[in-house]
């Protein structure tokens, strides 16, 4: 299903919620500036060897990882649908002195454009809180194959569904997701960064916005890893790699829990272990 007028309902969610999310991010220009990395270990190691290849980041937000991918040695074009993340994306990329070109727009009409104007990228990256906004999974990977060169790359990190499968006290409260089911956010966008006490702000975290709340609701879609891989392979991607981590990166996405070296977030020690996050490679064949 297109589900075009969520999609638009969600971009205006987004935008209320870029400037709470950037209060909080410290100096994250000079971060950048002086050789720093918002990419987690995880990605890196997906993503590989960068050095002049040519990647889109999609749904790129506030640019951070995007700039950090140019750091890395590829020339990137973040892709994203809030106005206000694209600004904020811009200005870090002239604050920080790292180039990048930076397009507002939905992830599927960009995609359809890019194929029609027959644009290749060696590498497509997407990551961190990316499925969920997506009603369609189908045209999304197909979308990306027609845009990658043969031997083409795509990577994903992403929080696992069996996360969703619990409420924020680790009682185990929803059905696995299935289906892209949409789930109606009536909060919208929180302030996540905030919350993560900076497990988000590799710069330093400051206190910022405080008490932020979304006057714009949120619509989600509710997807399971099997619907994700056969949507990668069925549009001609061949999964080179599917790991499942025990952790997540930088977001505390429930109640309790400890933070190890590197921004990782575990659950409780009283929890047996669950995955919270996943990472695909995939390769156009
Ligand atoms: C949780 S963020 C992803 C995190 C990001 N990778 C980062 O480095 O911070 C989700 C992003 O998806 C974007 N988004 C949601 N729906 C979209 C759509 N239909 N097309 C493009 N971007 C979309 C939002 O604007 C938001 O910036």
């Amino acid at each position: 299903m297109d589900h075009k007028d969520l999609r638009e309902q969600n971009r205006l969610s987004w935008n209320a919620a870029v400037g709470a999310h950037d209060s909080h991010r410290g100096d994250l220009a000079g971060f950048l500036r002086e050789g720093g990395i918002t990419l987690f270990p995880e990605e890196r190691a997906l993503l590989g060897d960068l050095g002049g290849k040519t990647l889109v980041h999609l749904q790129c937000n506030y640019g951070g990882d995007t700039l950090s991918l140019v750091q890395l040695g590829a020339v990137v074009t973040g892709v994203d649908i809030s106005d206000e993340a694209i600004s904020s994306a811009r200005r870090l990329s002239s604050e920080a002195g790292i180039p990048a070109s930076f397009v507002r727009a939905d992830v599927y009409d960009w995609l359809e454009k890019a194929a029609r104007e027959e644009r290749r990228f060696d590498v497509v990256f997407s990551s961190y809180g990316v499925v969920c906004w997506l009603p369609d999974l189908e045209a999304w990977a197909r979308g990306i194959a027609a845009i990658l060169k043969r031997s083409g790359r795509f990577v994903l990190v992403d929080f696992h569904p069996a996360a969703e499968m619990f409420d924020e006290q680790w009682n185990c409260a929803h059905a696995y997701p299935s289906g892209g089911e949409p789930r109606l956010l009536r909060e919208g966008v929180g302030d996540y960064v905030a919350e993560s006490g900076g497990g988000l702000t590799p710069a330093r975290f400051e206190e910022g916005v405080r008490g932020f709340q979304n006057p714009h609701r949120s619509h989600l879609f509710r997807w399971g890893l099997g619907e994700v891989v056969t949507a990668l392979s069925g549009a001609g991607l061949r999964i080179v790699t599917l790991e499942e981590y025990p952790f997540c990166n930088g977001e505390r996405l429930f109640a309790r829990m400890r933070e190890l070296p590197g921004r990782r977030m575990l659950p409780p020690e009283d929890m047996p272990a669950v995955p919270l996050m996943y990472g695909i490679s995939a390769e156009k064949s």
